[in-house]
């Protein structure tokens, strides 16, 4: 498309809480959630992209059209008479819930529409499927467990961690001199190291290749989670069973599941330290979802090779062209023919808030926020746009900026009414620069599904209500 007019500028980086400033003005509706109804999911076909393109955009549009009337109450609601100031509240003149009703807490029942979420018609079986993180709705850095996005292959076991194990074997036997198998046990026995680490599926924004294909957030970028890993480096492991680290090339990660996930890694990245065979997220044992008791973590790599249930690792010298690497995850390039092994995701951004589906009800004060992350180390600097990047402003980085991991950025802005279009662009400590679409798109045409890293664009209507647009 082509770009818009300019419009409400970045507010200059000065404290929002100045006397005079209608902080209180820039009030947001989050993202519409069950926006399809049943009916239509039952109508989504064999992989039909275009149903889903056109009922995800008619039903957005459609939610829209019937809260316009809710925007108007809104934005006429007078705090002065407030009976939630006047009245005594329940919850201050009651006795509350008694310790341990929840024994492993809960969200507020008020936060119930922030669930990880399928995307209709995108897969045929949900055991072979995505779930996808709510991005919108998170804060910070972190992914809390129960909201990390889902992957599977062929479903997710709950598996006995007494009875898992994981064996470290040579392709050839002088690679490994003594193999083993280990127990939970063993494992969790060794001293530990505890990182955080994104993890982005290499298909993350894989539907938007072509064309806008999904109408929020959470289904454009929300293949991406960020957490504290705890486990103990492989490198730690092969050495205890004294693997031959210089004739090695490459390992062959298999997991325990049905899907025969088995992945090649190459032996830089092990020696680094950074691969880690991990049991901790955030704190506790994985999640089920994610892998327990044990997955491999690789910093900065696609998540298809983060394998879940790992249960075997083997030191081999030359790529293993599984079938996870040999005919899927491969880049097709415009010329017909694919790139293998390409597994770094590369510097990446999205602003999760204001982001498609959300409604800005009235003009004046918010914070744009989003994401930005790199599979080749720290983020350095991120750029935001409000007129479809005719002008960039640098956003303030939140800390901890931390390599391979999730930076949280920020900046104020003062939304005029008028129509904007709202980019970051992300730069990493590599100085490599997000790309647009149009350049991405020279390099790599519109018909592969992974490693879509170019610019997000929202689009903000005068209505206020925010879409998914593509600039090149
Ligand atoms: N490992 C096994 N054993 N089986 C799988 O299906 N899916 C992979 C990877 N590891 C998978 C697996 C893919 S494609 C991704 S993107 C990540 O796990 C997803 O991890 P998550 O489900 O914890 O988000």
């Amino acid at each position: 498309m082509s770009k818009l007019r300019p419009t409400g500028e970045a507010t200059p980086r000065t404290d929002p809480l100045v006397p005079g400033a209608d902080v209180l003005s820039g009030r947001l509706r989050r993202a519409p959630e069950n926006f399809l109804t049943p009916e239509e999911i039952g109508q989504v076909g064999k992989g039909r992209r275009d149903f889903l393109r056109a009922s995800f955009l008619a039903a957005a549009g459609a939610t829209a059209a019937a809260t316009l009337g809710g925007r108007t109450a809104a934005a006429a609601t007078d705090t002065a008479g407030d009976p939630d100031i006047l009245n005594p509240t329940p919850w201050g003149s009651s006795l509350g819930q008694p310790v341990a009703v929840n024994p492993y807490g809960l969200p507020s029942k008020h936060e119930r529409g922030l669930v990880r979420r399928q995307s209709p018609g995108l897969t045929q079986v949900a055991a072979a499927s995505v779930s996808f993180a709510p991005l919108q709705g998170l804060f910070g850095i972190i992914t809390p467990s129960g909201l990390h996005f889902e992957r599977h292959h062929q479903g997710w076991q709950d598996i006995d961690p007494t009875r898992h194990r994981l064996m470290i074997n040579g392709s050839r036997p002088e690679f490994v001199k003594t193999p083993r198998v280990y127990t939970m046990d063993d494992i969790l026995r060794l001293p530990p190291v505890s990182r955080m680490h994104f993890i982005e599926c290499g298909a993350n924004t894989g539907m938007e290749w072509g064309n806008v294909a999904v109408p929020t957030v959470q289904y454009t970028h929300g293949m991406l989670s960020c957490s504290e890993f705890t486990g103990v480096p492989l490198r730690t492991l092969l050495e205890y069973c004294g693997a031959d680290l210089k004739a090695a090339k490459f390992i062959l990660a298999e997991g325990g599941d049905g899907s025969s996930m088995t992945r090649t890694i190459p032996i830089e990245l092990v020696m680094s330290g950074e691969v880690m065979v991990a049991y901790g997220q955030n704190g506790e044992m994985l999640r089920p979802e994610n892998g327990y008791p044990l997955r491999l973590v690789v910093p900065g790599v696609q998540g298809v090779s983060w394998v879940k249930w790992l249960r075997r690792i083997e030191v081999g010298d030359r790529p293993y062209a599984a079938k996870d690497e040999a005919v899927h995850y491969i880049d097709l390039m415009p010329d017909g023919q694919h790139r293998q092994y390409t597994s770094i995701q590369e510097c990446k951004s999205v602003i999760t808030s204001p982001s498609g589906g959300q409604q800005l009800l009235d003009k004046g004060f918010f914070t744009i926020s989003g994401l930005a992350w790199s599979g080749r180390g720290a983020i350095k600097r991120v750029d935001v746009s409000v007129d479809g990047g005719i002008n960039w402003t640098e956003a303030t980085l939140q800390t901890p900026v931390l390599s391979k991991c999730l930076t949280r950025f920020t900046l104020p802005w003062n939304w005029d009414g008028r129509p904007a279009l709202l980019q970051s662009r992300a730069m990493d400590e590599t100085g490599f620069v997000q790309p647009a679409y149009g350049q991405l798109r020279a390099v790599r045409g519109t018909r592969s599904i992974y490693h879509n890293n170019a610019i997000q664009t929202w689009q903000v209507a005068e209505s206020g209500d925010v879409n998914n647009v593509q600039i090149l």
